[in-house]
Order: C-alpha cells, then sequence, then structure tokens
C-alpha cells in the first residue's frame, strides 16, 4: 500500500473506534486486568496496619527574659569578684561569642572615683582590661593632670565588657542587657563620684545621649554625682575639644576637693 492510502485506512480506523466509544489508547504490552483487580482485592482485606504514631511536637522553649535573667545575676553577687563570675556565666548577649576576653574593671576597687566608659576596643579585648589602648592612653595622661591615676585613686569599667565586632555601637537590647550588672558593679564599689564618658555611657546611666550638650554639666546616676565628659577617643580625632575636656577635668578636681 502506498504511505496515502495507508493514511487514509488509518484514519477510517481511527474514526471508526472513536464512533464506537473508544477512549483510552491501549498500551503496547497487554495488561492481564484479572490480576490488577486481585490485587486490588488482596490490598482491600488486608488488615490496616496502624500507622507509626507522629512524634509529639516540641513545646517552644519558654522565652528567656534576658534583662530579668541579667538583673537576678547582678543583684544576687555580694561583691566584686562574684560580679565578674555572674557576668562570665552570662549567656544571652551574643557579643560574649565574639569576643577573646571579658573586660570588667581595672584600678582600684573603692576608689572615690569611677570612670565608666563605652566599651572594650581590640586592645582591651586582648588585654582583658578596659582602656589599655590610645584612649586609654590619653585618659590617663587627663587623669594625671589632675592627680588620678588607675594604680592609685581611681576605678575603671565600660557598659559593655564584650568588645563589639568591628567596634560598632552597641545595640539598644546589649546596653539594656548589660545595665542590671553596671549598676550592681557601682553599688558594689561605691564611689563618690562617677565621671560618664562618652554618649553609650550616657545613654546607659542617664538614659540620654548628647555628649556635647551634656558634659561639664554634674548631674545625679545611680543616687551619686556623675560628671558626662567626652571620650577620650573623640579627643583623639577632635584635639581642640580638649580645651572643654580640661575644664571638666578641673570641676572633677574641686568636687573631689
Ligand atoms: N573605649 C572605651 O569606652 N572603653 C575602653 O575600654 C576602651 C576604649
Amino acid at each position: 500500500m502506498d504511505s496515502a492510502l495507508e493514511w487514509h485506512a488509518a484514519h477510517a480506523a481511527l474514526s471508526w473506534q472513536l464512533e464506537m466509544g473508544i477512549d483510552e489508547t491501549l498500551a503496547e504490552a497487554p495488561i492481564d486486568r484479572f490480576a490488577l483487580e486481585e490485587a486490588a482485592r488482596a490490598k482491600a482485606a488486608a488488615p490496616v496496619v496502624a500507622k507509626a504514631e507522629a512524634p509529639a511536637p516540641v513545646p517552644p522553649a519558654p522565652e528567656v527574659d534576658a534583662v530579668a535573667e541579667a538583673r537576678a545575676m547582678a543583684d544576687a553577687a555580694g561583691d566584686l569578684e562574684a560580679l565578674r563570675a555572674a557576668l562570665a556565666a552570662y549567656e544571652h548577649c551574643e557579643l560574649k561569642k565574639g569576643a577573646r576576653n571579658l573586660v570588667f574593671s581595672d584600678g582600684v576597687p573603692g576608689a572615690r572615683v569611677m570612670i565608666v566608659g563605652e566599651a572594650p576596643g581590640r586592645d582591651e579585648d586582648r588585654e582583658g582590661r578596659p582602656f589599655v589602648g590610645r584612649a586609654g592612653h590619653l585618659l590617663d595622661l587627663m587623669l594625671a593632670t589632675i592627680g588620678l591615676s588607675r594604680e592609685e585613686n581611681v576605678y575603671i569599667t565600660n557598659v559593655l565588657p564584650w568588645r563589639p565586632p568591628q567596634n560598632r555601637d552597641p545595640k539598644p537590647d546589649e546596653i539594656a542587657m548589660m545595665q542590671p550588672f553596671l549598676f550592681r558593679h557601682i553599688a558594689l564599689a561605691k564611689p563618690e563620684v562617677l565621671v560618664v564618658v562618652g554618649n553609650i555611657s550616657c545613654q546607659a546611666l542617664l538614659g540620654k545621649r548628647g555628649i556635647t550638650r551634656l558634659r561639664g554639666h554634674w548631674t545625679e546616676a545611680q543616687g551619686l554625682p556623675a560628671l558626662p565628659m567626652f571620650h577620650p577617643a573623640y579627643l583623639l580625632r577632635t584635639p581642640s575639644a580638649k580645651r572643654e575636656s580640661w575644664s571638666d577635668l578641673l570641676s572633677l578636681k574641686a568636687r573631689l576637693g
């Protein structure tokens, strides 16, 4: 048969099948429909095996109130060593994971003057002591001009005991977590006056920023006289501001008598 005839014959055969109501193409291989039916019957008769019970959903971990926990741990500390241990055991501040050392304090506990800085930088993180880098060196020089030193009569700490990555500003929740420790630190160190250096420290202790406006004006923090001052790191960048800091140092000296 030539191909045109084959096509017409096939077309006629398919049209006839459609007329007959055939709506399914047959597979190339034969299908044993008896066997299929048998299998379906066997499946229906098979006992229903109980599905393995899905494990009970794990209840979500109770939300931790990081600030409340900080407060409980800080308030339980009876002395400065216990407070340092409490901070070392506190696990809710992400900064701890990236820091090499806990930077707790330096100087003389119980000194009349307590300086509160912001956060450790690279040098402080490495040494585990506050204000040991360039800003710390300048701070020492400034204190020396009024007869103060961390070796004899000044106690120093920071709002944050761990270095923030790339020295970024601490986030509000990080400050909030560290506040109870800072407040307890002040209560245990019992200074006569606080020197609050930089905006972060003003935020943590005075609840406000704006160091240019605040500096040089005695105020109160944690029931103590507090003097906000420019941060020595700012003075390194802005030497012209040293004049104001000199005046603030004289004010501190006068307050101490
Ligand atoms: N700046 C701070 O505020 N604290 C330090 O310890 C070092 C630099």
